[in-house]
């Protein structure tokens, strides 16, 4: 169990790709603080993987009062935080960048940018102090500009790998990693449902390696990122695309 008795904080973590990360690191003996607005959601990630081992927390990472104190929450239990995996992150409709309010621009960012930001900053003092310390960030292949999406969203995402780089040459001294991993198109319920099925046939085409991307692609490399084995990483971005953005 590479993990035995780490706490882990899982933001997003009632379904998808942060839930997938949540149960990986339950399975390798880790404690996880599993953050989500999604209350139903949580329940049963914390009835599928025992109560003991997953601690629900219903916080919205772009509310700085929730993160401080689902923080909190995590300290008063455990007493230290081991690992962040900032995961929460999305978007809802694909826009023009002309036809994109202000509003909702200043959302996008706010939830997949400076929530990595909030977390990070909430956990930091406490890694600093155990001198130990590996934060994994969530991009996305959307931040290489190979396919169309919606501009709030990529501009995110690509922030978030110059965050990632910023704090990885801070805080490499305290002996704490930053990288991030930067999925391609995961085989999601929430993908599967905004794409028809001749939509999915034609991106598998454009894939080298001939299909989606499971949760499971993108957990194992949140967890390689975050063990023993990548102690010397930092900094870096992980592509998990099967080959659909090769970057150098
Ligand atoms: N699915 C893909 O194809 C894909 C590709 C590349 C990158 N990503 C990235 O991976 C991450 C996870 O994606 P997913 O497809 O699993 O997403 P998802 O929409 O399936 O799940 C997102 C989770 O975040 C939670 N959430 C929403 N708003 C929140 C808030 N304000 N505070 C806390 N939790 C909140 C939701 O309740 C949900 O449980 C995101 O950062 C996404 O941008 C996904």
């Amino acid at each position: 169990m590479r993990f035995l008795d780490h706490a882990v904080i899982v933001t997003g973590a009632a379904q998808g790709i942060g839930r997938e990360i949540a149960c990986a690191f339950v399975r390798e003996g880790a404690r996880v603080a599993a953050l989500d607005i999604d209350q139903g959601g949580l329940d049963s990630l914390a009835a599928e993987m025992g109560g003991d081992k997953i601690m629900p927390l219903v916080a919205d990472v772009t509310k700085s009062a929730d993160v401080t104190r689902a923080v909190g929450s995590v300290l008063a239990r455990w007493q230290r935080v081991d690992i962040l995996v900032n995961n929460a992150g999305g978007f809802k409709e694909l826009r023009r960048t002309e036809d994109i309010p202000e509003d909702e621009w200043d959302f996008i960012l706010r939830f997949n940018l400076s929530s990595v930001f909030l977390l990070s900053k909430a956990v930091l003092p406490t890694m600093k102090q155990q001198r130990h310390g590996r934060i994994v960030n969530v991009s996305s292949f959307v931040r290489g500009g190979v396919v169309t999406v919606t501009s709030h969203y990529a501009a995110a995402k690509a922030g978030i790998l110059g965050f990632t780089r910023h704090l990885a040459r801070e805080a490499g001294p305290d002996g704490i990693t930053v990288n991030a991993v930067a999925p391609g198109v995961v085989s999601t319920e929430r993908y599967r449902s905004i794409r028809s099925p001749t939509e999915i046939a034609r991106t598998v085409e454009t894939i080298p390696a001939r299909r989606l991307g499971e949760t499971g692609d993108v957990a194992g490399s949140v967890l390689f990122l975050a063990s023993a084995d990548a102690a010397y990483i930092t900094g870096a971005t992980l592509d998990v695309n099967g080959g659909f953005l090769m970057t150098g």
